[in-house]
């Protein structure tokens, strides 16, 4: 089996990439800033350096925010292709807080309520109706950078006159009282791998360990465990990384991350994320190729001269503007021909052509 990791190549992806050359036979470690995606009309294509991109039966593809387009651009036309552990969506979804809220709602996952709101006055009423303190936070900030803290309707006020000088988007979250403490969960597939508690200095109120929080391992309850996988799944990640405070209320979901930093929850766990994630890939790459292997033309041809049996060739399909392209192999193996009247029968998902006998 043939895998590409494609990153901005942190010590993250290196131990993951490294970890997967025990299971794959062939690992190649690219780099998202030379990726390039090339859509027309009927084609949409994946170049490497300025060459198409190779073929492989797995892609693990991160990188921030900066690049949730682009990976969401190759995430859609590799679908079907190979394995792939993150989904389109996830890209764009997972890299905003503010969709990430959204998307977490609609799939009933407790969270902090939330709001957002298109002007200044209106974002004043709602600091104005606000328990303090509060949470601001920039929708596609990381390692904390872009979280700011309000204890008084006067700080919220004024941080709000800075934002929007400064044109800056923002959301306003509850302030979830935690001692300065969040969880992280590792979630791969549907399990909860690693997961540790960060805690924030005491005169910080953001627990990131680039914002100097310390972790330290914790085993989740029953139900953490469930919300972490549930958010995964939401977020279209079969890799994932969720962020959790624990309120009176039980756990709440205020992140999801599709690249998900290994040190910190390494470091503190002692457990081996990297092996976990490399294991996890190569069964479910194993499990898609199983599933793709659809019969040669050859094989096909053979099974239907043999004996009455039907064939099955799993494919994506080929659109041309709305309308399906068959392919070729079915044109060939079925025995229909131009002249021919056929039978079209439509079920929702489900379509059989049918030669019609009317000599
Ligand atoms: N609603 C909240 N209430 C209390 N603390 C919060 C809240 N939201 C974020 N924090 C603190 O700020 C940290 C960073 O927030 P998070 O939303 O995970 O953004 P980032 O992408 O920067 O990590 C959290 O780990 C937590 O310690
Ligand atoms: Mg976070």
């Amino acid at each position: 089996m043939k895998a590409a990791i494609i990153s901005l190549n942190s010590t993250s992806s290196k131990w993951t990439a490294e970890a997967m050359r025990k299971y794959f036979k062939e690992v190649d470690e690219l780099s998202v800033s030379d990726l390039e995606i090339n859509i027309s009309g009927r084609t949409a294509e994946a170049f490497y350096k300025g060459k198409p991109l190779s073929e492989y039966d797995c892609i693990y593809c991160k990188g921030s925010f900066r690049y949730a387009q682009l990976l969401r651009s190759l995430a859609t036309i590799m679908q079907g292709k190979c394995y792939m552990p993150i989904s389109p969506e996830a890209y764009t979804v997972a890299h905003d807080k503010l969709l990430t809220q959204l998307m977490l709602q609609q799939h009933n996952i407790p969270m902090p309520k939330t709001y957002i709101s298109s002007t200044v006055k209106a974002a004043r009423e709602i600091l104005s109706n606000m328990n303090y303190p509060i949470i601001m936070k920039f929708p596609q900030g990381t390692q904390g950078k872009g979280v700011l803290f309000a204890d008084s309707f006067g700080s919220a006020s004024s941080i709000l006159d800075a934002l929007s000088e400064l044109k800056q988007s923002f959301i306003i979250q509850e302030y979830i009282d935690t001692d300065s403490s969040d969880i992280r969960a590792i979630v791969v597939g549907d399990k909860v791998v690693g997961a540790m508690m960060r805690r924030g200095s005491p005169e910080e109120k953001r627990s990131n360990i680039h914002a100097g929080g310390v972790g330290e391992p914790i085993e989740l309850d029953d139900a953490s465990k469930e919300t972490a996988v549930k958010a995964a799944k939401a977020t279209g990640a079969d890799i994932c990384g969720v962020d959790m405070l624990e309120s009176v209320k039980g756990p709440l979901v205020i992140e999801t991350n599709i690249s998900p930093g290994l040190q910190g929850v390494v470091k503190a766990t002692k457990i081996d994320i990297a092996d976990k994630i490399a294991k996890f890939l190569a069964e479910k790459t194993a499990g898609w190729l199983e599933k793709k292997k659809a019969k040669t033309s050859k094989d096909i041809m053979k099974d239907l001269r043999s004996s009455d049996n039907e064939s099955n060739i799993i494919t994506s399909l080929d659109y041309r503007g709305s309308r399906i392209l068959l392919p070729e192999i079915v044109t060939k193996a079925s025995g229909i021909k131009s002249a021919d009247q056929v039978e079209i029968i439509i079920n929702k998902d489900k379509v059989t052509l049918k030669k019609l006998d009317i000599s």
